[in-house]
């Protein structure tokens, strides 16, 4: 058979290098306008997108298109259809911002696509991920025992250090085991214990002070009570920053109780652990060293883009009791002087994940990060101090870390009423744009929250949040 005339090698999908350079120049080219191009970006986004949505139903392409022609409506029609979370003005729910260095090691991790998931298949990459690990050891202050796990995000820590815990502390005798958590801790604690196999009945709920952090008085009567019916109290997960309102529970004083009672205290620090890192910073945090386990969120207080958790377990053998194993088919695992990563946590197969911490911390040094986050903490609290002062605004969370939520209120006004204004707050600060914040609701009161936390977000954004807030509430109570 003629060869110039065969149809072309459809089964290849490897690209020349002229080719893979074009392609990259292309997507940079795009990725460094938008960037750019996100202050001048609406801080909502319009995520009213229903019919959008129905449009962009198809099915698979049978035949290639070219790049731009699917660069352009991705970033000129569907990114913008989103919340805002790379952008300054992000202060809703716990931001981080996305840092450029982290996508360009995702890009060659991807490229190079080695497999981190055993210590043999790539000692040196896993070696830097071991780093990353053993630096986040050291600002958590946790001992040289500690072993740890880098995640897909703070929920999969929670659940992996929930796990560790059960097999260390209850064996086989699940049923038993009773776990307890504030009543402000994240859904993903107890969504991390019916994985676990600790069922609904089996979680305690424990009330807050004041100041939304767990009481532990009451915590030691729910042990007490717990013990008096036969049950077996085995895990508390303490919060480092809460959700809601930042609360950071009084981590000391768990950690004395669940010495005394022999209990594993996890914490979730998934928003706050980071502010540990700035040594002035550590009083708020005070006992956070002492857990037993502690999960913290590089995509949220590293500024890392979605997608990397962490866990560290105090007794590293404990973590790889509760996820150790070997195959057949698997060459055997390393020992205890070279980190394993499938040895110490569910996956096996996995992305190459620490170069997305490893590289930024290398291009921009550990001080950048401590500065920023600091300067993250400076902003709330001047923010929450000039909002303070506003009338009608009242601050019932001041930040503890660099959260702070507040809510409207008016001469004489009832509960409803006082909810009903700081929900049109809530949406006319985020109608400008500049701004997005967000909202919960804690016993039945809506409250507004600024969450500063985004690299991004510096002064001049954090004053355009100031103002848009005291405007509007100005606005709103001085209407009828
Ligand atoms: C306190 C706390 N714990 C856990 C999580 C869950 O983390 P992720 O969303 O990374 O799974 C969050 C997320 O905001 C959080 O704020």
């Amino acid at each position: 058979m003629d060869r110039a005339a065969a149809p072309a090698d459809l089964a290849s999908l490897e690209l020349p290098p002229e080719r893979m350079r074009a392609l990259g120049e292309q997507v940079l080219a795009r990725v460094v306008a938008h960037l750019a191009s996100l202050e001048r970006q609406p801080a909502c986004g319009d995520v009213a997108a229903q019919d959008l949505c129905r449009s962009l139903r198809a099915g698979p392409p049978e035949h290639g298109t070219e790049l731009e022609a699917l660069l352009t409506p991705l970033f000129e029609q569907w990114v913008g259809r989103s919340f805002n979370t790379a952008g300054p003005g992000y202060l809703a729910f716990i931001p981080g911002g996305g840092l450029y260095a982290s996508a360009l090691a995702d890009f060659i991790a991807d490229a190079t696509n080695r497999y981190t998931g055993v210590w043999q298949a790539a000692p040196a990459l896993v070696q830097l991920e071991a780093n990353v690990l053993d630096w986040l050891r050291e600002w958590m202050g946790f001992p040289p025992g500690t072993r740890g796990l880098l995640t897909t995000g703070g929920s999969m820590a929670n659940f992996a250090a929930v796990v560790t815990a059960r097999e260390a502390r209850l064996g086989e005798r699940l049923r038993e085991g009773v776990l307890y958590a504030s009543t402000q801790s994240h859904l993903c604690i107890s969504k991390a214990a019916k994985l676990a196999g600790i069922l609904p009945d089996r979680v305690r709920r424990v009330p807050v002070d004041g100041a939304f952090r767990m009481r532990v008085d009451a915590l030691r009567d729910a042990i007490a009570a717990d013990r008096a019916a036969g049950l077996r109290p085995f895990l508390v997960v303490s919060t480092a920053g809460t959700t809601n309102t930042g609360a950071v529970d009084p981590l000391d004083a768990i950690a004395e109780l669940c010495a005394e009672q022999g209990l594993w205290h996890h914490c979730d620090g998934a928003y706050g652990a980071f502010f540990h890192m700035v040594p002035e910073l550590r009083p708020l945090l005070a006992g956070l060293s002492r857990a037993d386990s502690l999960a913290l969120d590089p995509h949220k207080g590293l500024f890392l883009p979605y997608g990397t958790g962490a866990v560290l377990v105090r007794d590293g053998a404990a973590l790889r009791a509760a996820h150790a194993g070997t195959a057949e088919y698997l060459p055997p695992p390393a020992d205890e002087e070279f980190y394993d990563p499938a040895q110490y946590g569910p996956e096996l197969s996995r992305d190459f994940r620490g170069l997305r911490v490893w590289l930024p911390l290398q291009l921009h040094g550990t001080a950048a990060f401590r500065a920023a986050i600091a300067e993250k903490r400076q902003l709330a609290v001047e923010a929450a101090a000039t909002l303070a002062q506003r009338p009608g605004l009242v601050l019932l969370a001041p930040p503890q870390l660099s959260l702070f939520a507040f809510h409207l209120h008016r001469p004489g006004a009832d509960l409803e009423r006082d909810n009903a204004d700081t929900r049109r707050l809530l949406a006319a600060v985020n109608a400008r744009q500049r701004v997005m914040i967000t909202g919960c609701t804690v016993d039945g009161r809506f409250l507004a929250r600024v969450c500063v936390l985004s690299f991004r977000t510096r002064r001049e954004r954090i004053d355009l949040a100031v103002r848009d807030i005291s405007e509007e509430a100005a606005s709103i109570l001085g209407s009828v």
